[in-house]
């Protein structure tokens, strides 16, 4: 069986073919955060135009990667949710034609159970069941991941999704658009023990996070040591370090207790944060110490992709399930 993914759900348009026999085939990814970076974040119309823009070319390129003839798939498989309504609906409209023409079921697919199996494409694939961390811009979730489509939530964040938290400190920082990654790169650079930040709830029982605290705790801080409105580099990467320190060890206590809560000796990080470095140290630490597995996409898989929405449409498809041809975007949707 063979599926074409589609991604569209915010900046990045993704295109896969992924097939059950030979694994994945071909995928590209084209990524609109240059045009987004001069407005400081995404603005959703453009996004959107850019998707109709992008998507056809690239799901030509995608079978010419492949070495396929357009349209020889099982399925074509979409992110139907959540995300940005326009961005959504291009994908899904484009997907259903495509489908529609190519007399294959469509197949909508949730955007972070696509990131929840990333990891599924890697080699050395996790066996179920696990847990899965999954930060994104969007969302912080821990979910106990029984078997293929049977989740539950075991904790979620309150306020701030974990990318959002770097994003919104990076740019408190005066980075550019988007910070997360940029924000990590100087913590690099910074020392460790200069700072140091509240851990968020964990001294409260449950798995769920909240960030907002910790963003106030930074700011407090960039004011306090800002000469004429600018924080001096070094300043800035010791501050960004404690901050990357508390969040990386935030997400590692209520990891290790959604391990041990499930008794799962396996944990899956997956979404935009998981290709931060310090975040893959401290998690994989925390494992070892709990005699368990970590596992996590490739770098270019943890961010939005189409070959995630790929293998997840395909696992739908094998499970007998399709979609009519009513364009049924959820930009709101709970796993
Ligand atoms: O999964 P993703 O591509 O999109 C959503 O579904 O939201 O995640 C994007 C998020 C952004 O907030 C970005 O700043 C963050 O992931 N991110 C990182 C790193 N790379 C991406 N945050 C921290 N460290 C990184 N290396
Ligand atoms: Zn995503």
């Amino acid at each position: 069986m063979r599926v074409l993914g589609i991604e569209s759900s915010c900046d990045e348009t993704g295109v896969a073919l992924y097939d059950s026999e030979r694994g994945l085939l071909a995928h590209q990814l084209y990524s609109q955060v240059k045009m987004h970076a001069e407005f400081g974040g995404v603005v959703p119309e453009l996004a959107s135009r850019d998707h109709i823009r992008t998507l056809l070319p690239l799901i030509q390129e995608t079978f010419a990667e492949a070495e396929l003839p357009l349209g020889q798939v099982d399925g074509v498989a979409f992110t139907a949710g959540p995300g940005l309504i326009g961005a959504l609906m291009v994908g899904a409209a484009t997907a259903r034609s495509l489908a529609f023409g190519w007399g294959v079921p469509a197949l909508g697919v949730h955007h972070m159970e696509g990131h929840l199996l990333a990891p599924m494409l890697e080699t050395n694939p996790p066996a179920y069941p696990f847990v899965a961390l999954l930060v994104s811009g969007g969302h912080t979730l821990l979910v106990d991941v029984k078997a293929p489509g049977a989740y539950s939530i075991l904790g979620e964040s309150l306020d701030d999704a974990a990318g959002e938290a770097f994003d919104k400190t990076a740019k408190m920082m005066g980075l550019p658009y988007p910070g997360g990654p940029l924000l990590s790169q100087i913590a690099e650079q910074g020392r460790t023990g200069v700072f140091r930040f509240p851990r968020p709830m964990i001294d409260r029982p449950g798995m769920d996070f909240s960030f907002s605290g910790l963003k106030t705790s930074v700011r407090l801080q960039i004011a306090k040591h800002s000469v004429d409105g600018v924080v001096p580099d070094a300043t800035r990467a010791d501050i960004a370090c404690a901050f990357q320190e508390a969040v990386v060890e935030t997400l590692a206590v209520k990891c290790r207790r959604a391990l041990q809560h499930t008794g799962y000796r396996r944990l899956v990080i997956a979404g935009g944060v998981s290709a931060n470095k310090q975040l893959r140290l401290g998690l994989a630490k925390m494992a070892e110490k709990e005699r368990s597995e970590l596992f996590f996409p490739r770098p270019e898989f943890c961010t939005d992709n189409g070959a995630m929405i790929a293998y997840a449409g395909w696992l739908r498809l094998r499970a007998g399930q399709g979609s009519d041809l009513s364009l049924d975007i959820r930009p709101r949707w709970p796993l």
